[in-house]
């Protein structure tokens, strides 16, 4: 007997020691790797948690040490479980192929409630009549007409006389929210039909324009703070909550009052055409007795606030990193310049301005380098979706009808596998093909920026436009100088803003 438990205790003697090398060499191998351990309790949190503050860089590090896909395990019992992938044929397969059965959900719609029913949070049917009406709009000839005359103009008028006074004063200043101004100002004449003038040499505070940088933050972290401890916060009107809170009441003030109102008969009257988006959905809100949260001119603001954000944070943040890649890579700068004096045939003439749309795609260089800070640096940095049924990934993992998908498109942009050992080097060269010196067609799994099937991103032809109109104008004009020492990270958050904005000192052109 006394022996029996002499073995005993050695075999549990044994079983601890091999349980406690296997603990110790499972950390001491996780540790050379960035994947979070997973606690009891608490699970990968405490891990997350503290790369918070460089969210995207810790996403991708993890993700292409895990081949792409990687399971996220939150606290016990606060639901937060979620899939991370970045893996191109799961891309395919969420966002193409089984596309019926990954709506964006009610998950994503709590976390994005600041949107109402505009286009980000519809699915189905309210999906379907945003997504015809805005395509019919963005399509049509007229709008090109004003798009071309609406940032032509705000070239010319706000972007060129506030650079002027920078330049001449020899100061730095923040190129992204220049940007920001330009695109907010723009955005507004094409979907509010107002100019708020918000790009001048004062700079003047218009807490809306301001609240769309503030936003996007927040909206991040809703992602992975558990759902009832943002609601507390928002509850007790704190933090990232107050701050969304905030942006809410500055959208409302300035939106609200520019949609058309049923009974508004004398605002109505100063509409000379049919050729306005908010006439349009006001219109189509009445035909199609849209089953919305609340009533019409709510529904309205939720459109304009939808497109509003599409427009404004997407195209100025591409273009504060095209600027920050093109200043680190001084012979890209040098081609696009050649270009746009070739192509344009505008040699010695300082007064050239784009006549059509036409002479923009002249411009296959510079769409080339746009596309690499767009693989680089996607506003969008990530997508979030929830099956409706059980699935099975590509990739062999398992989903659970109503659990959670991130899709990070900033990784899908920095995995060698996809794009090769020089992953991480801005080559606008990759975008060319040799043979023609057209822009080459890269599917939209390796490259989803603009989104993948059929919610692809329907401003993209428009984007396009607008950027060139003002990377074209800025470097030829300015020889862009970045401020030494400023820190430029990404930061934290849905749109992939600079995280300290982009500091510039600029000297004209001779
Ligand atoms: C560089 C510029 C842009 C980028 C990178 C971009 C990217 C994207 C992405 C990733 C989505 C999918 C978002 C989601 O479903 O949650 C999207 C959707 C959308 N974008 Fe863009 N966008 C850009 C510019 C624009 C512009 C200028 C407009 C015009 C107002 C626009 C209009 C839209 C609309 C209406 C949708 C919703 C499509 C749908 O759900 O069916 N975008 N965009």
């Amino acid at each position: 007997m006394a022996i029996l438990h002499d073995m005993d205790f050695l075999l549990i003697f044994l079983s601890l020691g091999g349980i406690f090398v296997l603990c110790l060499y499972r950390r001491m191998s996780r540790e050379t790797r960035s994947e979070p351990t997973n606690w009891p309790v608490v699970g990968m949190l405490p891990g997350v948690l503290q790369n918070l503050h460089r969210a995207h860089e810790y996403a991708t590090q993890v993700l292409s040490e895990c081949g792409g896909t990687y399971v996220f395990e939150g606290p016990w019992f606060f639901n937060i479980d979620m899939l991370f992938t970045c893996d191109p044929a799961n891309i395919h397969h969420i966002f193409s192929k089984n596309f019926p059965n990954y709506p964006k959900g009610p998950q994503f719609r709590k976390i994005f409630e600041i949107l109402g029913d505009g286009i980000f949070n519809a699915d189905y049917e309210l999906w379907e009549i945003h997504r015809r009406v805005t395509l019919s709009f963005l399509t049509n000839s007229n709008f090109y007409i004003l798009l071309l005359n609406s940032a032509w103009g705000k070239v010319e008028t706000g972007l060129m006389p506030v650079l002027d006074h920078f330049c001449g004063q020899g100061k730095d200043f923040d190129l992204q929210e220049i940007f920001q101004r330009f695109t907010f100002d723009n955005i507004c004449k094409l979907v509010l039909d107002y100019d708020p003038g918000s790009l001048c040499i004062d700079l003047p505070y218009i807490p809306c324009e301001k609240a769309f940088s503030n936003s996007v933050e927040p909206l991040l972290h809703r992602h992975v703070v558990p759902e009832r401890i943002w609601k507390l916060q928002r509850w007790m009107n704190f933090g990232n909550e107050k701050t969304l809170d905030e942006a809410k009441k500055a959208f409302d003030e300035f939106i609200f009052p520019r949609v058309f109102l049923k009974d508004d008969k004398e605002q109505e009257d100063h509409i000379d055409d049919d050729f306005k988006l908010m006439k349009i959905f006001k219109k189509v809100y009445e035909e199609n007795k849209i089953d919305s949260s609340g009533d019409m001119r709510e529904f309205l603001k939720d459109t304009a606030l939808s497109s509003m954000f599409a427009g404004r944070d997407t195209t100025s943040t591409c273009l504060t990193w095209l600027f920050w890649l093109v200043a680190k890579n001084p012979c890209t700068e040098a081609k696009i310049l050649q270009e746009i004096e070739t192509e344009l045939k505008i040699k010695g003439d300082s007064c050239w301005r784009f006549f059509d749309v036409e002479e923009s795609r002249k411009l296959a260089y510079l769409h080339g380098a746009l596309c690499e800070s767009l693989r680089l640096f996607p506003p969008v940095a990530l997508e979030h979706k929830s099956p409706i049924h059980d699935d099975i990934l590509p990739s062999g993992h398992r989903l659970r009808k109503n659990s959670k998908v991130i899709i990070s498109f900033y990784s899908v942009g920095r995995m060698e596998k996809v794009w090769g050992k020089d992953c991480l080097d801005f080559k606008p060269e990759r975008w060319i093909n040799s043979a023609n010196g057209r822009i080459r067609h890269e599917p939209s799994y390796n490259f989803p920026a603009f989104n993948a099937g059929p919610r692809t991103c329907i401003g993209k032809e428009m984007a396009f436009i607008q950027m060139k109109v003002v990377a074209a104008s800025v470097i030829y004009h300015y020889r862009v100088e970045l401020v030494e020492g400023h820190p430029v990270a990404p930061l934290d958050s849905v749109i992939l803003q600079a995280k300290h904005g982009l500091r510039v000192r600029l000297t004209k052109r001779t």
